[in-house]
């Protein structure tokens, strides 16, 4: 239960979906939470308070990930409040769907900025201070298309793969400093990201998973804790499927 006691973590995009689930199960697990938000002041306050109530010390901040100078000042005030930092977890991410056809430049540039940028400014941000404790785990949420392309995700499927192969940089670059860097590939995941997609679509999708449903945030945040914890203190470099056997 109290797997991460006394740990500290840092989440991008923690006020829904998945990076909410990610945070509420980091801080049930014993884990003090620093984590970021884009606009949602208000969800960022009531998330703020259930973290309290679980008896870990929580903050908001708010930063664009896809911002190099708002991350670092966000990475720093959260070091400062919680006197270290252990565990690193890049969720935030967006979709702009478009058959490349019709896929714009912006489109295209928005989702790599968004996703892969902000693994870059969170990382550099973060680096100084792993390799000063010698110790941390950082774990990039990626997604499945990220190793097998989708049609109408040129963009977004482009962003994870990057993501993967920095990830895997990462974890050799900074391995013998005893920093680990994991990615989590999750399949279909519930959410508001989702939320949008045909939903007779979803549910024919759903016939060709094993497990023959959609996943919750809960699934993902499960291998966050691990991942985050000592229990997984040998594993590196690797992208780890969070997808009902959706890819085998
Ligand atoms: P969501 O859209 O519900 O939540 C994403 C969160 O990230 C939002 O709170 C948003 O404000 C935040 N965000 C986006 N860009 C940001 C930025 N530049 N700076 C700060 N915050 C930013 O999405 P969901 O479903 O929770 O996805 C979370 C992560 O999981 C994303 O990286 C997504 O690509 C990934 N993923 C989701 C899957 C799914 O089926 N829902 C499947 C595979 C991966």
């Amino acid at each position: 239960m109290n797997q991460l006691q006394a740990k500290k973590a840092f989440v991008t995009g923690g006020t829904r979906g998945i990076g909410k689930g990610i945070v509420l199960a980091l801080a049930r697990a014993g884990a003090d939470v620093a984590f970021t938000f884009r606009s949602s002041v208000s969800e960022a306050n009531d998330i703020k308070i259930a973290l309290e109530n679980l008896g870990v010390k929580a903050l908001p901040i708010q930063c664009n990930a896809a911002s190099i100078d708002e991350t670092q000042k966000a990475v720093d005030t959260a070091i400062d409040f919680l006197g270290g930092l252990d565990i690193v977890v890049n969720n935030a991410g967006i979709t702009r769907d478009n058959l490349l056809m019709r896929m714009s430049e912006d489109q295209f540039n928005e989702v790599i900025q968004n996703n892969l940028n902000s693994v870059f400014n969170v990382t550099k941000a973060v680096m100084r201070q792993l390799l000063k404790q010698k110790s941390g785990s950082i774990i990039n949420i990626s997604s499945v298309v990220g190793n097998s392309g989708n049609p109408g995700q040129a963009n977004y499927a482009a962003s994870k793969a990057g993501m993967n192969a920095f990830t895997k940089s990462v974890a050799k670059e900074l391995g013998s400093r005893n920093i680990r860097c994991n990615a989590i590939a999750p399949g279909f995941i519930a959410t508001e990201m989702t939320e949008v997609l045909d939903q007779e679509q979803v549910a024919k999708w759903m016939e060709s998973v094993p497990l023959k449903r959609s996943g919750s945030p809960e699934d993902v945040a499960n291998l966050v804790v691990f991942l985050g914890s000592d229990s997984s203190s040998y594993i590196t470099g690797q992208v780890i499927n969070v997808c009902g056997g959706m890819q085998i």
